[in-house]
């Protein structure tokens, strides 16, 4: 492999990670439609040499490589673990297999981490204190533990001197293309997606880390997948409100249909919504992007939900998509349910099943037998008019 370029994003800090714009899926549950990518940052101090986080496995020689072309793996006194998934912790143990003298900093979670899913030895373990500093020479290290971001041994490390937060996961986004934030092309619609499928359901967690760092004086934000955050007053601005819940004027449908009855039922509802100036992303199950519903999860206020009756219980499309709500954990508050059945019912009850722990405030159910009728429709159309109110009502 010809590694050609090494940027330098800081004064002495070199991006080192690595891209994989054909991967797919992630965690078998995250679609990635244009890839994404491995970062890692290497440090250099007048005195030490600090390496934050490593690469997905399969990634290591290329990674070593680019290593090389401004150190060497030999040279490294600190490797930073700020998140044990293997996409950034798994090339750690090669790493420290060709480095006698580096030790693992990590928080007192990530050591238990590192040992149970690399096999690191104790003593090249360290485990850090909240806001402890290691001092390389001419650029200082201070370590932010939070935690669930997205596991439970996560922390940020800050480079004080340059003002460049090293956030792992946080403040994310799956693209393998554009090294920097304004060379990606849409790029908070990448980040709002990247905030759904992996930040939501921890977003408590996010607003406590981001009051810990409101502090500092950030002048570029190296998250651990995706772009550079060089303007981080975009990135941050938008976490600000999606840590806290802030929904929009907004619906999102998402629907299954087997012989067309739930989808017209779907259909009289979103005109009615859209009438009353609501913004509806629709979403037809069979060829849904997951990663596109669990964008509009993070900023919609309500949520239909339309399903045939599929031998006594919901179409299995719908309960995945209902399952991800529960887990995803999204601000959303109103709920409406529209199901139609041929011969036994089942639907809206199984529905009522998944969703009633949710905490969801159903406005209006409907079970339909066979084609909706005009009568049907008008009912329907008493439900819509019944959600936009309470959705419209929150502004
Ligand atoms: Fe990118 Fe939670 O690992």
């Amino acid at each position: 492999m010809v590694i050609h370029f090494i940027p330098e994003i800081a004064d002495r800090v070199h991006y080192v990670g690595v891209r994989d714009p054909d991967r797919r899926m992630f965690d078998a549950l995250v679609p990635l439609p244009q890839g994404t990518t491995y970062n890692s940052y290497l440090v250099k101090g007048e005195a030490k040499t600090a390496l934050i986080d490593t690469v997905n496995p399969g990634f290591e020689d290329e990674f070593v490589e680019r290593i090389s072309k401004v150190s060497s793996v030999e040279e490294i006194d600190y490797v930073i673990m700020n998140h044990a998934e293997p996409d950034h912790a798994s090339a750690i143990s090669y790493v420290l297999s060709k480095n006698s003298k580096a030790n693992l900093l990590v928080t007192k979670r990530g050591a238990d981490a590192a040992k149970l899913y690399f096999n690191i030895p104790e003593d090249r373990i360290r485990v850090i204190t909240d806001g402890e500093t290691i001092d390389l020479g001419g650029k200082t290290l201070r370590f932010i533990v939070a935690p669930m971001l997205h596991w439970p041994e996560t922390m940020f490390s800050y480079l004080e001197e340059d003002g460049v937060l090293f956030s792992c996961d946080f403040y994310g986004l799956h693209t393998a293309y554009g090294l920097y934030d304004d060379q990606v092309p849409n790029m908070i619609q990448y980040a709002q997606r990247y905030f759904g499928e992996i930040m939501m359901p921890y977003k408590s967690m996010g607003k406590r880390a981001i009051d810990k760092i409101r502090d500092l004086d950030i002048k570029v934000i190296a998250p651990s997948h995706g772009p550079i955050h060089r303007n981080p007053e975009s990135i941050m601005g938008v976490y600000e409100k999606w840590t806290v819940g802030e929904t929009n004027d907004k619906v999102i449908v998402v629907y299954a249909t087997m012989w067309k009855n739930t989808e017209k039922m779907v259909k009289q509802l979103v005109a009615v919504l859209e009438e009353r100036g609501i913004e509806v992303p629709v979403y037809n199950l069979e060829h849904a992007d997951i990663g596109e519903i669990a964008k509009d999860l993070v900023d919609a206020r309500g949520i239909v939900l339309g399903t045939p009756t599929v031998v006594g219980r919901m179409h299995p499309l719908a309960v995945y998509a209902t399952h991800l709500v529960t887990i995803l954990r999204p601000p959303v508050k109103y709920g409406v349910v529209l199901t139609s059945y041929g011969w036994g019912k089942g639907a809206l009850s199984h529905a009522s099943e998944i969703l009633g722990p949710t905490g969801l405030e159903v406005v209006g159910v409907m079970e339909v037998n066979g084609p909706p009728s005009q009568e049907n429709y008008s009912e329907i159309r008493a439900i819509a008019g019944s959600l936009a109110d309470k959705v419209l009502l929150e502004k």
